[in-house]
């Protein structure tokens, strides 16, 4: 339970949510008994699974995932082909009314993908007639097995247009538009959305990829009966590049509109993250399909104690918070340089940071044998942290700022046994930057 001073509601599109925490539209909010059970855990809403017309007969491929670990961390990412919802239509809008008789204070947003306008418009109206509160448009599925669909249109930034604004002219309530992350740059589709009439937008869509190839059959994975195929990857390995495109949207100006955070989110960092990147609610599928729906006490409870020891009351106040800090590369202040520092009272010998400042770095360690503890040369360390990254003692390394007057030695040339002297004209030109990179 969030505790009574802490304020986890917030407004997303004229509706007010318990808290920021919704299911994305996935196996995982696949029928009104699966969110129901979910809203008792404490979810305050759900992107239902993607609803078909029941014009195409939707089969998923078999098996539809696989799953990739990496060492001992299982389920880094997910490798899914599943396709939108295979239930007749007539089930699903049987769960919305269910789910809105029973859990009329839980916001239900209807998830849709149409293969054609006048599909786009009937879907939303169903939805709308049948209770759902908001409507989200899946523009991004990487892998649908019916060619122009997905995020071919996602991709296809007047389509966007054209289906966001069929839409917002058959029905009333508040339209999402899901935003695929298989371009480059997100504001430009969203920008589409916009105009189309989109009130929000909602990023990201799983990450085309490859995780795994079978070693045995040379199949990728997951293997349908000896084919794979480029297909959607989710999870943590994908939460930086949901984290980007949402900071992204969240500062352009001609955006403006609020945004639903998706991307490897498991834990109330993740979540918080994304908030203070500009989300203002967030949505999860792969953190469940590990862990279950009860990760979300975690993340009320996660959330209330850090806003707590903050002082912060209303999770509102922390939406888009980081941003004033995140600026291109070249605003850093590049005259000001630091090192690592050792705390050695706490060092176990293991010599990972000697290995890695060696092999990777700027060779700053000497390595006492003995005594089995390394010792910094300050001016050869590049604070590239490394030897933080690979220590097995938190706190141990540390990041030092130094004076203004420190200097890093320049790396060691080997010129000993040149056979000829160097062929070198230095450049001298002078010009403007041409590089728009
Ligand atoms: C098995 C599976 C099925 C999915 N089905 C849908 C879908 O029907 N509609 C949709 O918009 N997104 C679908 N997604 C994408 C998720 O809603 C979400 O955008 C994506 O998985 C990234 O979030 P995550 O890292 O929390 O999983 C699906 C994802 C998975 C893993």
């Amino acid at each position: 339970m969030p505790k009574k001073s802490i304020d986890l509601s917030i407004e997303f599109c004229g509706k007010t949510f318990k808290n920021p925490f919704l299911l994305s539209s996935s196996p995982v909010s696949n029928s009104a008994e699966m969110v129901a059970r979910s809203f008792d855990a404490g979810w305050s809403g759900v992107v239902f699974k993607t609803l078909n017309s029941d014009r195409l007969k939707i089969t998923h491929p078999s098996p539809r995932m696989n799953a990739f670990h990496y060492g001992a961390k299982r389920v880094v990412g997910v490798q899914n082909v599943e396709q939108i919802s295979d239930r007749p239509l007539m089930d699903n809008l049987a769960d919305f009314l269910y789910l809105k008789k029973h859990y009329p204070e839980h916001v239900l947003i209807s998830s849709i993908m149409g293969f054609s306008n006048d599909e786009w418009a009937y879907l939303a109206k169903v939805s709308e007639d049948n209770g759902a509160d908001m409507l989200e448009l899946n523009f991004s599925c990487p892998h649908m097995c019916i060619e122009g669909t997905g995020h071919h249109v996602g991709k296809a930034f007047d389509l966007i247009e054209r289906f966001t604004t069929t839409v917002k002219n058959t029905v009333s309530i508040p339209v999402i538009a899901k935003m695929t992350p298989n371009i480059t740059d997100m504001t430009e589709p969203a920008i589409y959305a916009k105009q189309g009439g989109a009130d929000a937008i909602s990023a990201i869509n799983t990450v085309s990829g490859i995780s795994e190839v079978g070693l045995e059959d040379l199949v990728p994975k997951p293997n349908i009966f000896g084919i794979g195929a480029v297909s959607g990857t989710s999870g943590p390995a994908i939460k930086p590049i949901g984290l980007h495109f949402i900071a992204d949207m969240a500062q352009c100006e001609d955006l403006a509109i609020p945004l639903s955070g998706i991307g490897g989110i498991e834990t109330w960092i993740d979540a918080l993250e994304y908030i203070l990147l500009g989300a203002s609610t967030i949505q999860v599928t792969t953190g469940i399909m590990h862990y279950g729906y009860r990760i979300v006490e975690d993340m009320i409870e996660g959330l209330s104690d850090f806003m707590a020891q903050r002082g912060v009351t209303r999770i509102s106040d922390l939406v888009g918070k980081a941003l004033p800090n995140l600026k291109t590369t070249d605003h850093f202040d590049l005259g000001r340089q630091g090192v690592t520092q050792y705390d050695l009272d706490k060092c176990v010998g293991c010599g990972q940071c000697y290995i890695v400042c060696t092999d990777a770095a700027g060779q700053a360690l000497e390595w006492d044998a003995e005594k089995r503890r390394p010792s910094l040369i300050e001016d050869k360390c590049l604070s590239c942290m490394l030897c933080s990254f690979v220590c097995p003692v938190p706190d141990l390394i540390a990041f030092k700022e130094m004076p203004v007057t420190w200097n890093r030695a320049e790396t060691q040339v080997m010129d000993k046994h040149l056979e000829k002297e160097i062929t070198l004209e230095p450049f001298t030109k002078e010009g403007p930057n041409e590089c728009t990179c």
